[in-house]
Parts: structure tokens; C-alpha cells; sequence
């Protein structure tokens, strides 16, 4: 007999017969003569309802079925006479696969904080909430893809280990082949310096430099001791990079893509999203809709300084010229002015790294970010400066050695042309989709100076 996911099972059209359903027990009552349990398989968030009459046989396999048990189900797929779903199953013969010790499993049928799950990370995927996360991040992770694919970009593959910090913020994980006694921190990697990678932007660049419009998207590095809400020491970057381009190409992808990759999962998983509109954020489906629908707005960083300036909403940080704009600041022109995403754009070029591209006056680069409601900083990225003199002279300021970034160098001294990129972190991306407001939720083994059990 065929095995059917209980998604196909709960999606059909017309009964499939005789099929085969395994999967974890989610509950079981006992009824006179015959018992009812709700079997997930993780397929989709609903169970399917599975009907058995009692024989001494079955009485004596169901005694040993509890709640987080894995059955097989051997039974007839039928019209369901109850509420809520179309079909259930009729079964012949139940079997447990793997016990739940009752007393000892964790998950029972009650509502667990988020805390306690986040100190169960290899059990909470079997709970509904987390299992329409990692849903929802499968299917977004899809739709990033396809919508790169669909704009012809091509798909690059960025290392992981690497010599250079893209960011310059000197929060890399450095990598080491040596015994602990022996640690050499300035030769650590066969002789040389070597670290995780905390953006595959520059080698995305060398790529677009040859194929036109790239993307990466792959695990990033922050050795960063930041206990916030927003902050992982691992997370997922989307990163395209696009040569003969420039800094309102760079906005138009990025809204583009954000709009897109939300309708998508929007599509994908109503059932998964819904949850999240019901029990976990109110809102959700209002600040999706008004994403999706509205215009993301631009702002120059001089003006969105000027509104930070005048509002009177006081900030814990004081704003100014040259201030690099902390989340609240950057909720607040989301959240509270605008009341959808905004692009600020054209940041003074002393709080920005050293690749972007310097503007006329001298004093901002072709940055951008996308901040949005209830997270701030969704995406950053900029117009890279192609220019050698100008990248040489930057570089210099900023005591940047030329000899270690002579690759980067010699793609502006070979053909250089206009190019612009960003990075969209893909677990604040879910959180925006979800309306979940710890990124420790939306990645299932979080790493964080407080997570890494395994
Ligand atoms: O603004 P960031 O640091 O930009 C870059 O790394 C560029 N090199 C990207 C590019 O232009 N190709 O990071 C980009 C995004 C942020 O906007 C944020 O969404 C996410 O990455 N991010 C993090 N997400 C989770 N935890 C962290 N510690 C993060 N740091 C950045
Ligand atoms: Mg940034």
C-alpha cells in the first residue's frame, strides 16, 4: 500500500482508497469502542484525524501510544462527518514505530513559551509554530531563488572561508588548523590569516564583473557579542550584485525582491502564515498587505536626520550628521513616519566601509538601506566604487592594504564599469513574514553567545 504525506491526503480531491499515513502523534482520545488520534507528518500544519475501532489487538498497541509516538496508519481514506476537514482516515491496523515516554517528553498539549522551546531546539520543530517557521523559510528560500531566476541572474557560490572582512568591523570568527597550544592568531590556516566569511560581497562583485547579475545566498559570520532580538552569530545572506548598474537600480531590486518573495509565500503557505496572523501578531496580515502594496519610500539620509531631529520623540541615542542610525531610530521612520518600508539612502561615508561608492560632494556614498516596520535594518547595500583612483585613495584613508585586496583592485583596472549589490539578512526577512520578534525563532539551531548546544 502506498504511503500518502498528509498534505496530499488533506488536499485531495477525491478519496485515495487504501493508503498508509505515518508520522508523530499529536493527540489521542479514547472513545467507547474505538479511538480518535491526530496524526501530523510535518507535510503542512494541520493533522490528519484518524478513526480506529477497538479490538484486543489494537487496544494493546494503542496502550502504548502517546502523545509524540511515530505510528504508521494502514487504513481507508473517507469523507469525514466532522468539523474542519474534508477526509479522515478509517483504520485496519495501527502500528507504533517509536515511543514517547509520557512521563519524560517534553512537548505536551499546552501552549510552551518560546524561551523554554529555544532550550529544546531539536524537538520544537514538532510543534506547530515551529514547524510553520521552517516551512515558511523553506518556501521563502524557494522564492528567492525563483525570483532571481526569473530576472536571469545567476546563482554564484561565494566561499565561506576567507582572508578578507568585507565590513571592516572586525567581527570575524577566525579559523584555525592548529592545536590550542600552538595557536599562531596572525598564520592560523596553512600559513595564512584566515576567517569565516561575513559577506560574500566581494567575491559576488568578481562574479558580476563576468556574468552580469549574480546573487549568493549562504551563511554569514558575526562574531559580534550582541544580545539583541535582531542579532545571530550565524545567519543567511541573500546578496545580488549587478554590473552596469547604479544605486536606483540597486532600490528597485530590493523592493522588487521583498515584494516578491513575500506574495510568493504569501501563496505558498496560507495556512502556515495564518497561525502567525492569529496567535502571534495581530497585525500581520495589515502590515503585509500595506508592504506589498505601497511604494517603498526614499529618503536621503540628510533628510531622514533632519526628521529624527525634529520629531518630538525622544531617542535614547541623539541624532546628527555622521550618526550611524540605530534601531530605534530606524523603527521610528518605518513604524511611526512613514508607516511602511523606507529606503534611506546617501549615508556620510565616515560610517560606511571602504567599497562603496563615494557621491560628488564628498561626503555621503551611494548606500542604502531598507528598514522596516517592527525589525529597522532589513537590507544594506550600496553602488560599489569602480573608480581605482578613487577606491586607492579610499582604501589609504582608511588604512586598507592594497597588496591584500589586489584582486579587488584589478577588477577596476580591467574593464571596470558601474556595479551596485546589497545583502538582505533572510532570517529578518522571516521575521517581517512571520511577525515573530526574536530572530533566535526563525533559524532552528540559533548560534548566539547563548545558544550553541549543538
Ligand atoms: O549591512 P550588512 O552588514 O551588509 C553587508 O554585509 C554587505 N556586504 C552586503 C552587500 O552589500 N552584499 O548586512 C546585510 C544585512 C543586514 O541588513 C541585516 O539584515 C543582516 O544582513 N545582518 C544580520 N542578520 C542577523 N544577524 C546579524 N548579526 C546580522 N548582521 C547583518
Ligand atoms: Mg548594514
Amino acid at each position: 500500500m502506498k504511503r500518502v504525506k498528509i498534505h496530499d491526503v488533506l488536499a485531495a480531491d477525491a478519496a485515495l482508497g487504501e493508503i498508509v499515513v505515518k508520522g508523530w502523534v499529536r493527540t489521542k482520545r479514547d472513545s467507547k469502542g474505538f479511538s480518535f488520534l491526530e496524526i501530523n507528518d510535518g507535510s503542512c500544519l494541520k493533522n490528519v484525524q484518524v478513526v480506529i475501532d477497538h479490538t484486543p489487538e489494537i487496544v494493546a498497541e494503542l496502550d502504548k501510544i502517546t502523545t509524540g509516538a511515530s505510528v504508521r496508519i494502514d487504513g481507508t481514506m473517507v469523507e469525514s462527518p466532522g468539523k474542519g476537514q474534508k477526509w479522515e482516515v478509517r483504520a485496519s491496523t495501527i502500528r507504533l514505530l517509536g515511543a514517547a515516554d509520557a512521563e519524560t517528553f517534553p512537548l505536551q498539549k499546552k501552549r510552551h513559551s518560546d524561551e523554554f522551546l529555544r532550550g529544546i531546539a531539536h524537538l520544537r520543530p514538532r510543534t506547530n509554530k515551529y514547524g510553520a517557521i521552517f516551512r515558511i523559510r523553506s518556501e521563502a528560500a524557494q522564492a528567492v531563488h525563483s525570483f532571481f531566476h526569473e530576472r536571469g541572474f545567476r546563482y554564484v557560490h561565494t566561499p565561506i572561508l576567507t582572508g578578507s572582512d568585507c565590513e571592516g568591523a572586525g567581527e570575524m570568527f577566525r579559523v584555525t588548523t592548529l592545536e590550542p597550544g600552538e595557536r599562531n592568531i596572525e598564520e592560523d590556516f596553512f600559513g595564512k590569516r584566515t576567517a569565516l566569511t561575513v559577506s560574500g560581497q566581494l567575491e559576488a562583485e568578481l562574479m558580476a564583473l563576468a556574468l552580469g547579475d549574480v546573487y549568493t545566498f549562504g551563511p554569514t559570520f558575526r562574531a559580534e557579542n550582541s544580545n539583541t532580538p535582531r542579532h545571530v552569530a550565524e545567519f543567511w545572506m541573500i546578496e545580488p550584485e549587478m554590473a552596469f548598474a547604479d544605486l536606483e537600480d540597486n532600490i528597485e531590486l530590493a523592493e522588487s525582491m521583498t515584494k516578491s518573495v513575500i506574495g510568493k509565500v504569501l501563496d505558498a503557505c496560507a495556512d502556515d502564515v495564518e497561525l502567525f496572523a492569529k496567535f502571534v501578531d495581530k497585525q500581520l496580515m495589515p502590515t503585509l498587505d500595506n508592504i506589498m502594496q505601497n511604494e517603498f519610500v526614499r529618503l536621503p539620509y540628510r533628510e531622514a536626520v533632519d526628521i529624527l531631529r525634529k520629531t518630538k520623540k525622544k531617542f535614547e541615542y541623539p541624532v546628527e550628521f555622521g550618526t550611524d542610525l540605530q534601531t530605534e531610530h530606524e523603527r521610528f521612520l518605518s513604524e511611526e513616519k512613514f508607516k511602511r518600508p523606507v529606503v534611506v539612502y546617501d549615508y556620510p561615508k565616515s560610517i560606511k566601509p571602504f567599497y562603496m561608492r563615494c557621491n560628488d560632494d564628498n561626503e555621503t556614498v551611494a548606500a542604502m538601506d531598507v528598514l522596516v516596520p517592527r525589525i529597522g535594518e532589513l537590507i544594506g547595500g550600496s553602488q560599489r566604487e569602480e573608480r581605482l583612483d578613487v577606491l586607492q585613495e579610499r582604501m589609504a584613508e582608511m588604512e586598507l592594504s592594497e597588496e591584500e585586496y589586489w584582486w579587488y583592485l584589478d577588477t577596476r583596472r580591467f574593464g571596470s564599469v558601474p556595479h551596485a549589490g546589497f545583502g538582505m539578512g533572510f532570517e529578518r526577512l522571516l521575521m517581517l513574514i512571520t511577525g515573530v520578534t526574536n530572530i533566535r525563532d526563525v533559524i532552528a539551531f540559533p548560534r548566539t553567545p547563548r545558544h550553541l548546544e549543538f
